[in-house]
């Protein structure tokens, strides 16, 4: 499995420069992910309750599939920030990341079902729950003992969340999942392009 090189790229927002810059230094502190996945959880919720707006190439959607738009790539792939945006209708295959992962909704609604990992191959996946959440609202979505879920926009508008991913996602290889049969496909999902950017 090859992966991408990692491309660095900072914010051109205030409010997400300014948060990056304080996820940096809690991912250098050598927190476990579970403290630092509850420190970015805080950090993100007082970000998102402090307002800021995203720019237009950030959410838009795509007619085909859901996007990931890349808002601050850390130069050591160590960390990532996405504007993820799911078009009415549109959701993921169940699917893991391999890593830690803290999600926050902008706005819109999300609807996120969580499985348990599969210790073995090709068993069926054992379902945990769905539960909706909404703007200015923040999950744990991950760690990497503990990192499958399906997501899909609920409601009648796009959703449009804030994703803090522990490595480069569009770069990362990860496993989508059978539910039925847990049959495991690997797959990438590259940043989506906005304009204006080499990538
Ligand atoms: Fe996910």
């Amino acid at each position: 499995m090859t992966q991408l090189p990692t491309v660095p790229v900072t914010s051109e927002v205030p409010a997400l420069a300014a948060f990056a810059e304080r996820v940096t230094a809690l991912v250098a502190s050598g927190l476990d992910e579970q403290a630092l996945t509850a420190a970015v959880r805080d950090d993100l919720e007082r970000t998102l309750a402090e307002g800021f707006e995203l720019p237009p190439d950030k959410t838009r959607p795509d007619p085909e599939r859901y996007v990931m738009y890349p808002l601050h790539v850390a130069a050591d792939g160590s960390f990532s920030i996405a504007s993820a945006v799911w078009n009415v209708g549109q959701g993921t295959p169940v699917h893991g990341h391999e890593t830690w992962g803290v999600v926050g909704i902008h706005s819109g609604t999300e609807v996120e079902t969580r499985f348990e990992k599969p210790a073995q191959p090709d068993v069926p996946l054992v379902e945990l729950g769905t539960d909706e959440w909404t703007a200015g609202q923040v999950t744990v979505c991950c760690t990497t003992d503990d990192d499958v879920h399906q997501v899909r926009c609920g409601g009648d508008v796009p959703v449009v969340g804030i994703h803090v991913y522990g490595a480069d996602i569009g770069t990362l290889p990860r496993r989508s999942y059978d539910p039925e049969t847990g049959a495991v496909h690997w797959f990438t999902s590259t940043w989506a392009r906005s304009g204006g950017e080499d990538r």
